[in-house]
């Protein structure tokens, strides 16, 4: 990754990032250009002619690169139309969108308007997420590839402050585990299973200074999950030759008493052929990413340990592969849930809410909480509904979705509150079990949301995040967010764990 240091002195790298916006009065339709240098002042005159010249516009996402003055090179990274401050999540993306186009380069100095810690913090974390790339398999087109900008000084008159540099520190936290859940999306199931991703995690947590961090982590395996009753997970994971894994990972502050106590449930399906129901081939590449939530609540765990934060986290990670055998869960099969559900299985590519409704009972067993969280690529409708960038979030409890939607907001990631219309709910009325593993195709999201609710005790506040389209991108690299694997909502629950021990 991307190392992140601070400066206020002079500029010791050959390049320099410095951010370009846009004004526009509403008599003259014809925008003017601003150069913002942070703390650093440059005698703009001659640049802003160069780059009109250039046709710049100051958008967000264009970056533009000019032999420099003092240094080698100068990048302008668009800020978008002029503000009298900023908007956090503006500097982040700019911020990444300039280290993405210095892949290759070993170092860069970033001045962006920063008056803010938070924005300060905000532009690092660009930095780390937008240097991140993706090379573990590429042996002969390596020659052609260029390595993440090697490092980033971020440059700012606060860099004394010992605020600023927990920032940059925390920063460097969040582009870490960030990046670790892109590494795990983008690797495809040929390597990365059920039982390497808990082998994986086993290591990070050892990494992570285990014991001594408060991190403890657990694993069960597919004979102790069938001895155990998780029939949601043994029946998702029985077509595969890759068994089915139950992955717990602890934290538990060490001298600081947990002011909050929270589960998360990440869905972990590192392959979703769709089982019997087969999906069509065209698009199904994408489907290894369907353990984007597993590897968001896992990473997120060791990021709040990492910044010894005072809550208590309980993360689960339900793993299977759903695969086609002879084997395989058959559409009108009976199982039964851990905690004694019956579910008829009617269609074995809703597999995700039959894994989690698993993990979600587990998670509330002998534990006083106050709250849980699971985070889930659930349903193609969700993408149909709220798009690839936005994620949704669906509660038994307001207040709980509100303080979420506020934190996750002031992190940069976008979710929308979604209904769980009640009258959907006895679409999944099954003639023979409990319930069905699917009811209603219109409103499919909510219906997901509906079936997982089922598995809550009423009382306790749970949120179900479907990051379906954002988890995983498959068009074009903007901001901060590369292609494949983005890492979307860990910085949420990070913040969310934050916002616990300032509470
Ligand atoms: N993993 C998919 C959902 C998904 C779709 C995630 C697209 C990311 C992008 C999930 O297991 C699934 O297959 N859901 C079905 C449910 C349907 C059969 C009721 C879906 O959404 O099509
Ligand atoms: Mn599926
Ligand atoms: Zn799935």
């Amino acid at each position: 990754m991307t190392a992140l240091r601070l400066s206020d002195g002079i500029i010791k790298d050959e390049i320099l990032v410095i951010g370009l916006s846009y004004k526009k009065s509403l008599k003259d339709s014809k925008a003017t250009l601003v150069i913002e240098s942070g703390d650093i002042a440059l005698d703009t005159k001659k640049l802003l002619q160069s780059l009109a010249d250039l046709g710049a516009t100051g958008k967000c996402d264009e970056v533009i690169k000019i032999p420099g003055l003092t240094t080698r090179l100068l990048v302008f990274t668009g800020l978008g139309k002029n503000k009298t401050t900023q908007d956090d999540e503006i500097l982040r993306r700019a911020a990444g969108a300039a280290a993405r186009s210095l892949a290759g380069s070993t170092g860069a100095t970033f001045s962006l308007p920063a008056k803010k810690i938070s924005t300060l913090e905000a532009i690092a974390q660009g930095v780390a997420l937008g240097g991140y790339t993706f090379n573990k398999f590429r042996v002969d087109s390596m020659k052609e590839r260029q390595l993440s900008l090697k490092s980033a000084t971020i440059h700012s008159n606060l860099a004394n402050k010992a605020e600023a540099k927990d920032a940059i520190k925390r920063a460097a936290v969040i582009g870490e585990y960030t990046n670790l859940v892109r590494d795990l999306i983008n690797t495809p199931p040929s390597h990365l299973t059920p039982d390497s991703f808990c082998k994986e995690f086993t290591a990070l947590v050892k990494k992570a200074g285990g014991a001594t961090a408060g991190l403890k982590v657990s694993v069960m395996t597919e004979s102790q999950l069938k001895s155990k009753g998780y029939g949601g997970i043994t029946a998702v994971g029985q077509g595969s030759a890759n068994p089915p894994r139950l992955l717990q990972i602890s934290y538990t502050p060490v001298k600081a008493k947990a002011k909050k106590s929270y589960a998360f449930v990440g869905k972990g399906i590192t392959f979703d052929t769709g089982g019997l129901a087969l999906k069509p081939a065209v698009g199904m590449e994408a489907m290894k990413s369907d353990m984007s939530g597993a590897a968001a609540v896992c990473a997120a765990t060791l990021a709040i340990a990492l910044m010894k934060l005072p809550v208590a986290i309980d993360a689960y990670a339900p793993l299977a592969e759903n695969m086609i055998s002879d084997n395989a869960t058959r559409p009108s099969d009976i199982i039964t849930m851990f905690g004694g559900k019956t579910i008829e299985v009617l269609n074995p590519d809703c597999e995700g809410r039959l894994v989690l409704g698993d993990a979600l009972v587990k998670a509330q067993e002998n534990k006083k909480l106050d709250g849980i969280i699971d985070v889930a690529t659930l349903t193609g409708a969700q993408v149909v509904a709220l798009g690839t960038r936005t994620s949704a979030i669906m509660t038994n409890n307001q207040d709980f979705s509100d303080h979420f939607f506020s934190v996750s907001k002031s992190v940069g990631e976008a979710f929308w509150p979604m209904p769980l219309p009640v009258e959907l709910r006895a679409s999944l009325d099954s003639p023979v079990a409990d319930m069905a593993n699917t009811g209603e195709r219109m409103g499919g999201m909510m219906v997901a949301g509906l079936f997982l609710n089922e598995f809550i005790a009423p009382e306790l506040p749970w949120l179900h995040l479907d990051i379906a389209g954002p988890a995983y991108n498959e068009g074009d690299p903007y901001g901060y967010t590369p292609v494949g694997g983005t890492g979307i909502a860990l910085r949420s629950l990070v913040a969310l764990a934050q916002s616990a021990a300032i509470s």
